[in-house]
């Protein structure tokens, strides 16, 4: 028998609590049942995302909400800033194209970091720029951005600053108010903790001011008919919901709230740290910086002679444990172990121990137990 074990930056693991609300008979979408759920979702979600902002409900894919806040702030030859190291970043410039953009392109190679002087610079140089759009956690190279210095950098610029928090959100910490992001886009399948199917996305004041503006085509993703919904004495959203997904958002929601973020974020943190030791005890090289930062994933570069399909086959096949290839340039390169969402202690020391049996047969000298014993080490000191 092989016991499926997911440990990628998505779909992710889905807590039995969640399993169980989104099995139970669906409810109707236009009833006070239903919008006394979604009343209480809206609240948990914006405490989550830290914001006092409306945070709009899409049923699409995080790409979904990401580009509708390309269509919604944006009008045909806007001028905006892209800031991207990674696969994720460079979709926000695929958007840009996609809505006729007079895009402006920040690159950094894969595994960097974006560096907040350089879009302070960018803005300066050119005050008519619009928008700003970034990557809070990179998922392709396990990087996560200082949303905090990047906001800081936008502040009191007319743009208004806009994070892909998809992977982020819940687990790497992005205070939205606090560190002044307009828009923050997340999705349903990394640290929420339940399938794929949603976006969600917080909206300031600076940014609904765009929004009343925009040109763009837009009809399902059109941020000000979401907006009605929210504001209706029995709160609804404008299209037929994913019910299911929305009823186990509440409960995934309430295991958040009842963890609490400050814990959630810690534990995130040691999951990472866990992560880190046990790859370099294993003597294989990190990709992903070696930074607490770096909480929602960590990406490993594949050893030489080691085939990275033959790898994760075997993870895979033989051990159950799913991990992640590389993407774009870094394709075949590395691998990332994702632990964002409902995933523990132990649920690391499952990833690693396939790891290194696969590692083992495989031919690569890894002493077995040496990563385990790594990743043990950092969970009990932080039990200490
Ligand atoms: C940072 C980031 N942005 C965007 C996406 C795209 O989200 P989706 O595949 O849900 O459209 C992902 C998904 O992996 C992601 O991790």
């Amino acid at each position: 028998m092989i016991k499926k074990f997911l440990m990628t930056p998505g779909p992710t693991q889905i807590p039995p609590q969640v399993l169980l609300a989104m099995a139970r008979p669906i409810i109707h979408h236009r009833t006070g049942e239903y919008s006394q759920l979604f009343a209480r979702v809206n609240d948990n979600l914006k405490y989550v995302f830290q914001t006092k902002n409306e945070v709009l409900s899409f049923a699409s894919s995080g790409t979904g909400g990401m580009e509708s806040a390309v269509a919604n702030l944006c009008s045909p030859g806007d001028r905006v800033l892209v800031a991207a190291a990674g696969k994720f970043g460079e979709r926000w410039r695929d958007l840009a194209a996609a809505y006729g953009l007079d895009c402006r392109y920040l690159e950094y190679d894969y595994g960097r970091l974006v560096d907040p002087d350089d879009i302070s610079r960018s803005l300066e140089a050119d005050p008519g720029i619009k928008a700003v759009f970034v990557t809070h956690s990179e998922t392709s190279t396990g990087v996560v951005n200082d949303m905090k210095a990047i906001g800081a950098a936008v502040a009191g610029n007319a743009a208004v600053l806009v994070c892909d928090s998809i992977s982020g959100m819940g687990s790497a910490e992005i205070r939205t108010d606090a560190w002044g992001v307009d828009v923050v886009v997340a999705g349903s399948q990394k640290a929420l903790m339940i399938p794929p199917g949603m976006a969600f996305v917080s909206v300031s004041s600076k940014a609904w001011a765009l929004a009343e503006q925009s040109t763009s085509p837009k009809f399902y993703f059109d941020w000000l008919k979401a907006r009605k919904g929210l504001s209706q004495p029995q709160p609804t959203t404008a299209f037929t919901p994913a019910v299911s997904l929305v009823v186990g958002l509440d409960a995934a929601l309430s295991l958040i709230r009842e963890e609490g973020l400050e814990n959630l974020f810690a534990r995130h943190i040691i999951l990472g740290r866990a992560c880190r030791a046990a790859i370099k005890a294993l003597g294989l090289e990190l990709f992903s910086p070696d930074d607490d930062r770096s909480s929602s994933v960590t990406a490993i570069r594949i050893p030489d002679g080691i085939e990275d399909g033959k790898l994760r086959g075997l993870t895979r096949d033989k051990f159950g444990v799913q991990l992640a290839g590389g993407q774009g340039p870094v394709k075949g390169k590395i691998f990332r172990i994702g632990h964002c969402g409902y995933y523990n202690y132990t649920d690391i020391i499952v990833a690693i121990t396939a790891l290194e049996l696969a590692l083992k047969e495989l031919g690569q000298p890894v002493e077995l137990g040496s990563g385990i014993g790594a990743a043990e080490k950092v969970f009990a000191e932080s039990l200490a």
